[in-house]
Formats: C-alpha cells, sequence, structure tokens
C-alpha cells in the first residue's frame, strides 16, 4: 500500500475530496486506515471522546502522544495528523516547535494541526521552517471556547467572515499544507475554498471545501446525544454495544454463558 503523503493531500485539491477521520487508538485506526480514509487526524477531542472532559483544553501533550503512538502503529495508508493541544504552542514559536518536535519524533506522525491565523503566525513559521508539515484550523476553534462562550456557527458576521479569510491566506502563504474549517456557513467555506490553493477540509463547513472530516465515535453513533445538525451518524453504536453488554450480562447471569464449547 502507499502511504498517502501531505504531498498527495495538497495534490487532490479539485481533483477528487478528501476524507478525513478522527482516530485516537490501535483499534479503531485499524478499521479506520483499512476504511480507506486518505488522513487520520489525532484530535485533541480526545479530551472528550477517551477521557470524557467537557472541553479539550486539559488534555496534555504527553496524553496526545500517547494517542499518536497507538494510531501510528495501526495506519498503513493514511497520512497521520496529531493536534497541538491548548497550551502547547501559544505561548511562544519556541514552545510550539518543541512540542511539534516531540510529537514528531516520540509517536512517528506525519504533521500537526495548531488552531487559529495571524495569532500564531510566528509559531506555524517555526514549525514548518524545521520540516515539519502543518495543517491549519479555523472558524469555530474548540480550545478558544471560553471566549466563544458558545459551540454555535462562527463567522456569520462580516469582519469575522473577513478574518477568517485573510487567516486562510496567510496559512497558504507560510505554507500549511491544509486547513480545517470548522463550523461556517457553507457559503464562506465556498469562497475561502475558491480563493486558495491549498486544500481546505470541512467539519459543518458545507459541501464545497475540499475534504470532509468528522469526529469517528460522533460518526459511528457512539458518543451518546451528541447530534449536531453537520453530523451524519452512519451507525448507532451505542445502542448496538449497550445491547451487546445488556445480552452478555443476562447470558452469565443465567449461567448461559459460558457453554460446553466455551471451557477447556
Ligand atoms: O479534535 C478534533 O477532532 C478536530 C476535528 C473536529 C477537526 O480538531
Ligand atoms: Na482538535
Amino acid at each position: 500500500i502507499k502511504r498517502i503523503t501531505t504531498e498527495t493531500i495538497r495534490s487532490m485539491k479539485s481533483k477528487e475530496k478528501i476524507t478525513m477521520l478522527t482516530a485516537y487508538d490501535f483499534t479503531i485506526a485499524q478499521m479506520v486506515d483499512a476504511g480507506g480514509v486518505d488522513a487520520i487526524l489525532v484530535g485533541d477531542s480526545a479530551s472528550n471522546v477517551m477521557a470524557g472532559h467537557e472541553t479539550t483544553l486539559p488534555i496534555t501533550l504527553d496524553q496526545m502522544i500517547y494517542h499518536a503512538q497507538s494510531v501510528v502503529r495501526a495506519a498503513k495508508k493514511a497520512l497521520v495528523v496529531v493536534d497541538l493541544p491548548f497550551g502547547s504552542y501559544q505561548s511562544d514559536p519556541q514552545r510550539a516547535l518543541d512540542s511539534s518536535v516531540r510529537i514528531m519524533k516520540e509517536s512517528g506522525a506525519h504533521a500537526v494541526k495548531l488552531e487559529g491565523g495571524i495569532e500564531i503566525e510566528k509559531s506555524i513559521k517555526r514549525i514548518i521552517n524545521a520540516g515539519i508539515p502543518v495543517m491549519g484550523h479555523l472558524g469555530l476553534t474548540p480550545q478558544s471556547i471560553y471566549q466563544f462562550g458558545t459551540y454555535k456557527v462562527r463567522a456569520k458576521e462580516e469582519a469575522e467572515a473577513e478574518k477568517l479569510m485573510s487567516d486562510a491566506k496567510l496559512l497558504e502563504e507560510l505554507g500549511a499544507f491544509s486547513v480545517v474549517m470548522e463550523k461556517i456557513p457553507a457559503q464562506l467555506a465556498k469562497k475561502v475554498t475558491e480563493n486558495i490553493s491549498i486544500p481546505t477540509i470541512g467539519i459543518g463547513a458545507g459541501p464545497h471545501c475540499d475534504g470532509q472530516v468528522l469526529v469517528v465515535h460522533d460518526m459511528l453513533g457512539m458518543t451518546h446525544e451528541f447530534k449536531p445538525k453537520f453530523l451524519r451518524q452512519y451507525l448507532n453504536l451505542y445502542d448496538e454495544i449497550t445491547k451487546a453488554v445488556n445480552n452478555y450480562v443476562a447470558d452469565v447471569k443465567s449461567v448461559n454463558f459460558p457453554n460446553e464449547n466455551e471451557q477447556y
């Protein structure tokens, strides 16, 4: 199998839609890779999905590296991108580079993702100068949730839409290989996609982006009672797994498991 590279992702713009899903552990990453996605995101959404935190803020760099190591062991074809967690890059460019180097060295991942535009310009430059590919992330950037105060759609107003467009152009200029746009109007996502030469990957950003990304536990219906409008659920594993556990409990209680073939 030929490995997808950041150059593959770049070259897919306006030729073929790019597919990305998150994964945080070996077993799911194996299935996501086998299912044929182009890229796997070791997202800091692990903070919510894996650890049960309310926001992405608490997850640490060490924890992100642990998740990334597990995913890298599983991914044979997909490009593996890892989120820089909150606090690991915002203070200064050297810190941002050191955190990125740790991710690359200790996990073997292929690229990092950071939230923001102009605010972190120098950090992005520093990381890219070190030869580490960067994916941007604009729009609803969950590490800023306490500034936003809500997980509602971003950039509906002109000023924020204009900033997003200029941040996207800046990311392109700095040499980012692609940019995630989260929860913004479809028409704005279309305009940005048409105005930059690097691929846009949308989540809740409409069909005009060059690619799509979802949190894998959300699209598999494992995360309970999380159903934003943009989410398509391909399975309802919450119910399936709960039922399976239920059946196991009933079988053990009734001494139906193990049976004569399930013992030595
Ligand atoms: O952490 C994450 O899962 C993400 C995606 C939603 C883009 O950043
Ligand atoms: Na993230």
